[in-house]
């Protein structure tokens, strides 16, 4: 198979875990006989500094003529103090809009041998954690309308909070099919007390879901949701819920798993395409320290292989390669714990041992 990604390392500790990538896809290449083409580019931050914009035109090019996007990760504090409309996270909500990426899942999975990095109490997980949040990602309150108005008590702003039938209904699809290859139960997250939006939302997914009579399906205000993710969290296998709730619930559940280091997501369009990223962001508290955990990332290109290119064999390869590793007990600081027989590595160390694996 010949394919051509485009890489975006991006900032903070992005370039770090993206070398994990390269060298996956070098190896995986190799074993399974394909032939990866990655044209690296900037986008973000580093972007900004480069050439004066978050996302330069042949970024968004070379993206839109390749057959997948990797993403490392995108902002830092050095660029907090930008105004809204040029900050590198527009890169971002750009990328996801021009490649019509609507679809973003966000597995948060308990690895076995990570179980004891969880910070809920042990009973609450028994039996393991795996869910999935499917959240729609190019519309909602993120591409509202919005802006400035003058009021009795002062300059006041907003951000409009809208969806379309078709935009609820295209990714509702999404999260019940993904729920067919799972557990067949969806949960679907709004807050139909008291938006409008919302109650549109829950009449369409509740229309959609006829269409799916295996998958069993309810829906719970984001609050209680909120909630619940921390109480029973067993009680979910997809969540599907718009742009602005499905960015707080998903940093919130692949924080039970505790190893927000260790997550990947998809992000994909209607024909399949897709940008893959971590989910665990920039940190710029440990950037260029050989400190970051580039599990995440190694992770994200297993899913490109699965999703995006149908590379199953290739998929699980990637995987299994990441849990031996940490069978064998080596951790990258963010889920090192002290006082064990675990062994401590670097980002470096750690892709290493994991493209051995492979
Ligand atoms: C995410 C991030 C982004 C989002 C930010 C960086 C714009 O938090 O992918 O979850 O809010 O979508
Ligand atoms: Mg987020």
């Amino acid at each position: 198979m010949n394919k051509k990604i485009t890489l975006i390392p991006g900032d903070g500790i992005g370039p770090e875990v993206a070398q994990g990538a390269v060298q996956t896809l070098k190896k995986v290449g190799e074993k399974f006989g394909h032939n990866f083409g990655i044209e690296t580019v900037l986008a973000g931050g580093c972007a900004i500094d480069a050439c004066g914009q978050a996302l330069p035109s042949e970024t968004l090019e070379s993206c839109k003529v390749s057959d997948a996007v990797l993403l490392g990760a995108i902002g830092g504090w050095k660029w907090d103090n930008l105004p809204g409309d040029k900050r590198p996270e527009t890169a971002l909500l750009q990328l996801r809009k021009e490649l019509s990426l609507f679809a973003a899942l966000r597995p948060a999975l308990l690895f076995e041998d990570l179980a004891d990095a969880c910070p809920l109490k042990p009973e609450i997980i028994e039996g393991g954690l795996d869910l999935l949040v499917v959240r729609e990602l190019t519309g909602g309150i993120y591409y509202g309308e919005r802006g400035y108005k003058e009021t009795a008590l002062g300059k006041a702003a907003y951000d409009i909070e809208l969806y379309s039938e078709g935009e609820v209904r295209r990714i509702a699809h999404v999260a019940f099919s993904m729920a067919m290859k799972r557990k067949r139960h969806v949960t679907s997250v709004d807050k139909a007390n008291v938006l409008e939006s919302s109650r549109l939302w829950r009449e369409v997914v509740t229309q959609v879901s006829k269409e799916y009579p295996e998958v069993t399906l309810n829906h719970l205000y984001v609050d209680n949701a909120a909630m619940q993710l921390v109480r029973s969290p067993r009680q979910f296998d997809v969540i599907l819920t718009g742009n602005l709730f499905g960015d707080i619930l998903s940093d919130e559940a692949s924080v039970i798993t505790g190893s927000i280091g260790m997550l990947p997501s998809a992000n994909l369009s209607e024909s399949g395409f897709g940008m893959y990223e971590p989910v665990h962001g920039s940190a710029p508290d440990i950037a260029d320290q050989d400190k970051a955990n580039p599990m995440a990332m190694i992770l994200s290109v297993a899913m490109m292989l699965r999703y995006t290119f149908g590379l199953t064999q290739e998929a699980d390869c990637v995987e299994n390669a990441v849990k031996s590793v940490l069978k064998l007990g080596y951790r990258t600081p963010d889920i090192y714990k002290e006082g064990t027989s675990q062994k401590l590595v670097g980002t470096k160390e750690s892709i290493r041992l994991i493209t051995d694996k492979l």
